[in-house]
C-alpha cells in the first residue's frame, strides 16, 4: 500500500486531499481515506480555505475544516494544512476592503493566528502563501500586492511561526515543475523572505500536470533541488495528471502511469523531499474536470473506485 511503501523507501508519508462533502455520504470513500497504510497523511481540499474559516471578518468557523483534520487525528494519519494567504476562495471582505498597510497587516494576523491557533499542534506544515506567481514569472495580482508589494510574504510567514512555532512553514504553488520563469520567480521569493529574516521551512510543488506533457525524473529532481539548495525541504503538495481529452484510451493510462511514476521517482532522488500528495485519490471526485472542461481522470483510482495503471507504476516505483 502506497503510504507503507513511500515510507518504506524514505519518504515522511504519501497522502491525499480529503474532500470534505464526501466523507460522510459515500462509505466506499470514507474506508479508502481511512486507510493509514495506503494514505499516512491528509489534507483538507477546501475546509480550512479564508472563505471557510473567516467568511465575515473576525468570524472564525472551523466545522469545515475539521472534517478532514478530525479523520487524520482519528486515524493517526499526519495532517497537512492549506492554506492562509491566497488571492482565491478569498471573501470578497477582504479582496475588496479599502485597506492600508496597517489595517491588512492586522487583518492578515488576526486570520492566521486564529486558525492556525485552532490547529495548533496538529499540523504537519501550514502552505502559508499559496500561488503568489504568475505562469510569466511576474506577481499575481491581489489585495496583498497592491497593498505590501512582496513584504506580505515576509509578513505572512512571520506571523505564522508566532502563532505555531512548531509546523512546518510552505511557499505552495503549480506549474513550478517546468523549470521555467515561474521557477525563477518563485526561487527570488523563497530568497526575499529569507532576506527580510522571517523563516520558511518549505516549499510544495502542487504537480497538477498533463500526461504526456510531465517533466522527465530527472528534470523534475533538477528543479526540486533548486530549491534544496536553498536550505528548504520540498514536497509534491497536490499531484494530478490529467488526460486532456476522456475517456483515456489504454495506452494512455499507461502514459499517465509513466509520469505518476516519474514524479514520485523524482521525489525519492532528492534528499529535502519529504513526500508526495495527490489531490484526490478517485477519479469520481475530482476537481479537475471542473476546472478544466473535457480534461479529466487525473487520478489513481477510477470513479469505481477501482486501481488504475498509474496506480501500479506508483506502487512499483516507490
Ligand atoms: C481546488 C479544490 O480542489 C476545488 O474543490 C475548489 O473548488 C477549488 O480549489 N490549487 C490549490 C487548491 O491550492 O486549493 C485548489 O483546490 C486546486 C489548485
Amino acid at each position: 500500500q502506497l503510504n507503507d511503501l513511500a515510507v518504506a523507501a524514505g519518504l515522511k508519508y504519501f497522502g491525499t486531499c480529503g474532500s470534505e462533502g464526501n466523507i460522510n455520504s459515500d462509505t466506499t470513500y470514507r474506508n479508502i481515506l481511512n486507510n493509514k497504510s495506503e494514505f499516512g497523511q491528509l489534507v483538507p481540499e477546501n475546509g480550512q480555505k479564508w472563505d471557510a474559516t473567516e467568511p465575515s471578518r473576525g468570524q472564525f468557523t472551523y466545522s469545515s475544516g475539521d472534517i478532514v483534520a478530525g479523520v487524520a487525528k482519528q486515524n493517526g494519519q499526519l495532517l497537512r494544512c492549506h492554506t492562509l494567504v491566497w488571492y482565491s476562495q478569498l471573501p470578497s471582505w477582504v479582496s475588496g476592503g479599502s485597506w492600508n498597510r496597517s489595517t491588512l497587516q492586522s487583518v492578515i494576523e488576526t486570520h492566521i493566528n486564529n486558525v492556525m491557533g485552532h490547529y495548533k499542534g496538529q499540523c504537519y506544515a501550514w502552505d502559508v502563501v499559496n500561488e503568489a506567481v504568475n505562469d510569466d514569472g511576474t506577481w499575481r495580482p491581489s489585495v496583498f500586492l497592491s497593498t505590501f508589494n512582496t513584504d506580505y510574504f515576509a509578513i505572512s510567514f512571520r506571523a505564522a511561526k508566532a502563532a505555531d512555532p512548531n509546523t512546518k512553514l510552505y511557499y505552495n504553488d503549480y506549474n513550478l515543475e517546468y523549470n521555467q520563469a515561474k521557477t525563477d520567480r518563485a526561487v527570488e521569493l523563497v530568497k526575499i523572505v529569507q532576506a527580510a529574516g522571517a523563516p520558511i521551512d518549505g516549499v510544495g510543488f502542487q504537480g497538477h500536470l498533463i500526461v504526456g506533457s510531465t517533466p522527465s525524473r530527472s528534470a523534475l529532481a533538477t528543479t526540486l533541488k533548486r530549491f534544496t539548495a536553498l536550505g528548504v525541504e520540498v514536497a509534491y503538495t497536490e499531484l494530478d495528471i490529467r488526460h486532456s481529452s476522456v475517456p483515456a484510451s489504454s495506452s494512455a493510462l499507461v502514459t499517465q502511469g509513466n509520469d505518476f511514476a516519474n514524479v514520485v521517482g523524482s521525489c525519492l532522488d532528492v534528499a529535502g523531499c519529504v513526500g508526495v500528495t495527490i489531490w484526490g485519490f478517485t477519479d469520481k471526485y475530482s476537481w479537475i474536470p471542473q476546472t478544466f472542461p473535457g480534461q479529466g481522470d487525473a487520478l489513481l483510482y477510477n470513479s469505481n473506485f477501482g486501481k488504475k495503471p498509474a496506480w501500479t507504476s506508483v506502487s512499483s516505483v516507490l
